[in-house]
């Protein structure tokens, strides 16, 4: 009788509207070169413009341990982002935190002079709702024509390339760290050739790069390259990125490869999970994007578990080759990175 009129605690809590926000995070954080530490997984927000959607999968990301949100003005929706880790902790009531979670944004090419840098910077603040960053990187190492939108292209749909070099870029932003408002700087898409020209002339080293790796682009010495400069790797489009505009039927799909199939059904994992568990075991951090809660909390579920030397060494195996962000439009500019 007694058993009967039992109500699980969760539904004591939807009565309440109390949201059993994890004060503690289960995500393993890795040092940067400078002593700060970033959560080894973080939710992306690519490609989602729908501000409901988006403020729900970063609640709800949050909720279930989440502590890293990757963002940029070029997706579009810091303002949704931004919501939704502020509804995040105002719900949390005191368990949750600014500074327990770890936010990342990035200057878009349009902005890369050195009086440019402020201002985006600034627009990216202000999006989001908060008074400073934790990581800040340089987009891609191109420059575009300023002030003609986030996109200028010439009459064959290039790209029209400023002269501004990406050293004057990461000086400015060498000036956010040193007054307080970003914790970190770092780059993204940059190559060996590039990164090396950012360590001989830079003040503050960059704790990370953040480029595409997956199984199907595994991006060895670069990632080598990084891990040998104590630059943190942050691995983008770990899933192959399915939701693309740009997909063509005849791409392959990291996520259908049948050598990540067997090792799902090994391991009783998703193809998911076990391309983010060998990720991170390469000691790379990963920001799947997901706006579907079952999906971020299935992302989430990758520290419970270790592949074998044998498996991590199968992904050696895998034959196809593929990038899914080649960005070609920019093809033309001197800085293109690939
Ligand atoms: N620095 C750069 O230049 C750069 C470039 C690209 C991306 N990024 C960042 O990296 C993030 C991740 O990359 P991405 O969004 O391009 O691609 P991704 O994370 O590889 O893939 C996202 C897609 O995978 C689906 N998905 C998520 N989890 C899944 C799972 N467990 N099983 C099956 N499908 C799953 C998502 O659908 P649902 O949402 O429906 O779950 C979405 O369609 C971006 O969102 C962005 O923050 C940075």
């Amino acid at each position: 009788m007694l058993l009967k009129n039992f109500k699980p605690f969760s539904s004591y809590f939807k009565n309440l509207n109390f949201n059993p926000v994890r004060k503690m995070s289960f995500v393993p954080r890795k040092k940067f070169n400078n002593g700060l530490e970033i959560p080894a997984l973080g939710l992306g927000t690519y490609k989602e413009e729908n501000e409901a959607v988006l403020i729900e999968a970063v609640k709800s990301a949050l909720r279930c341990g989440y502590r890293h949100i990757d963002s940029a003005p070029v997706y579009y929706n810091e303002l949704p982002v931004g919501h939704g880790i502020r509804e995040a902790i105002s719900e949390s009531q005191g368990s949750l935190k600014r500074e327990d979670i770890f936010i990342t944004s990035k200057c878009w090419c349009t902005f890369f002079s050195k009086e440019k840098v402020p201002i985006c910077f600034d627009k990216t603040l202000s999006n989001l709702g908060m008074d400073y960053l934790d990581l800040y990187l340089i987009h891609w190492p191109m420059g575009f024509k300023e002030n003609e939108g986030f996109y200028p292209e010439d009459a064959n749909g290039k790209v029209i390339p400023s002269d501004v070099h990406y050293l004057e870029t990461y000086k400015a932003m060498e000036e956010l760290v040193k007054n307080g408002k970003a914790k970190s700087i770092g780059v993204s898409n940059f190559n060996i050739k590039q990164l090396q020209d950012i360590l001989d002339h830079c003040e503050i080293k960059p704790v990370c790069n953040q480029f595409e790796v997956h199984p199907f682009l595994q991006n060895d010495e670069l990632v080598d390259f990084c891990q040998k400069n104590e630059i943190t790797v942050v691995a983008y489009a770990p899933l192959g990125a399915p939701d693309r505009s740009w997909s063509k039927p005849e791409d392959p799909k990291v996520l259908e490869n049948q050598i990540i199939q067997e090792l799902a059904d090994k391991y009783k994992k998703t193809p998911g999970q076990i391309i983010l568990r060998w990720l991170v075991q390469r000691d790379i951090v990963v920001i799947p994007k997901s706006v579907n809660p079952g999906r971020i909390e299935e992302n989430s579920k990758i520290f419970d578990f270790k592949l074998n030397d044998d498996d991590m060494y199968a992904f050696k195996n895998i034959k196809e080759q593929f990038r899914y962000y080649s960005f070609d439009e920019c093809d033309n500019h001197p800085q293109y990175p690939f």
